[in-house]
């Protein structure tokens, strides 16, 4: 038995030091699939900026105006720049062939791609590249290291770069103060991201929630049945709820005779 946990153990070892290896704190996010004006916002912003490279194929544009109360007029003049039809699926004119020469690596289909890496993943992949003179494309990110994909944000985060500065140490989560001067304690970190200040038309306030925005679309994307369960879900609630009453008094009545 101790021999079979041993090799279990070990099994799994190789996954653990990976994820070590691999480890960057991830921010996290939470994204609210209630809120229509940040899906509108982040649908806005994928077509605007993500879609001349990858496609949502999955998903069709008439599905997302109508989950998003996005009037079809409205979706065809500001969302669809590929001639595409309302009803049609959301897909790109770029082949994978052509990608894979111009980046590298063919950039994926994301209708899914927040359940495959999660959101959290997401918010802070879009929101870690720094300038790299030695790629291609003179960036890099710090979430998925030699990424083939430019900073297609840039112009609205700024200019990132990465470098060495002094931040608050933190402890299994808790930041350290001085116990005598209650100061905050702080050491030098040398993979920090700094935003070189004015350099995109965004406040950084203002970027986060951009991408928090798009990330939100992305979620939705990849689960649109979940706005309609919500929603079915609030019904069924409120139905237990009545219904509930209705069962307590039937059952006072049927019990009334037995006592
Ligand atoms: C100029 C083309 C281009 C544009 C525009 C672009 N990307 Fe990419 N993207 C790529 C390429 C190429 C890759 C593949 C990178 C690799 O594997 O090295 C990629 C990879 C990704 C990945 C990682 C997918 C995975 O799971 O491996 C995500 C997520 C992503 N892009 C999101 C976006 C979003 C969101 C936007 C819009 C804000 C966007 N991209 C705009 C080219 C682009």
């Amino acid at each position: 038995m101790n021999k079979l946990i041993v090799v279990l153990l070990l099994a799994l070892f190789p996954l653990s030091a990976w994820a070590a290896e691999h480890g960057v704190t991830l921010d996290k996010v939470d994204v609210d699939l209630s809120d229509k004006a940040a899906l509108q916002d982040g649908a806005r912003t994928f077509a605007n900026y993500c879609m001349g490279c990858h496609s949502a194929k999955f998903q069709r544009y008439e599905r997302v105006a109508d989950d998003l109360d996005i009037p079809h007029d409205v979706m065809l003049e500001n969302l669809v720049f590929t001639g595409a039809k309302i009803g049609d699926h959301m897909k790109i004119g770029m082949q994978a062939q052509d990608a894979k020469t111009w980046f590298g690596a063919a950039p994926p289909d994301l209708t899914l791609v927040a359940r495959v890496r999660g959101e959290d993943w997401l918010y802070s992949y879009l929101r870690s590249f720094y300038a790299d003179p030695s790629r291609p494309y003179g960036v890099n990110n710090k979430v998925f290291p030699n990424v083939g994909m430019p900073n297609v944000l840039a112009g609205l985060q700024g200019n990132q770069v990465i470098g060495c500065k002094q931040v608050q140490t933190v402890v299994e989560g808790k930041r350290q103060f001085d116990p005598l001067t209650g100061t905050p304690l702080t050491h030098e970190a040398c993979d920090q991201l700094t935003v070189e200040p004015n350099s995109g038309t965004l406040a950084p306030e203002q970027f986060d929630e951009k991408v928090k925005n798009l990330v939100t679309f992305l979620a939705y994307s990849a689960n649109p049945v979940k706005l309609e369960s919500q929603r079915i879900g609030t019904y069924v609630l409120l139905y237990l709820a009545v219904f509930f009453v209705f069962a307590y008094f039937l059952k006072r009545e049927y019990w009334k005779d037995v006592h």
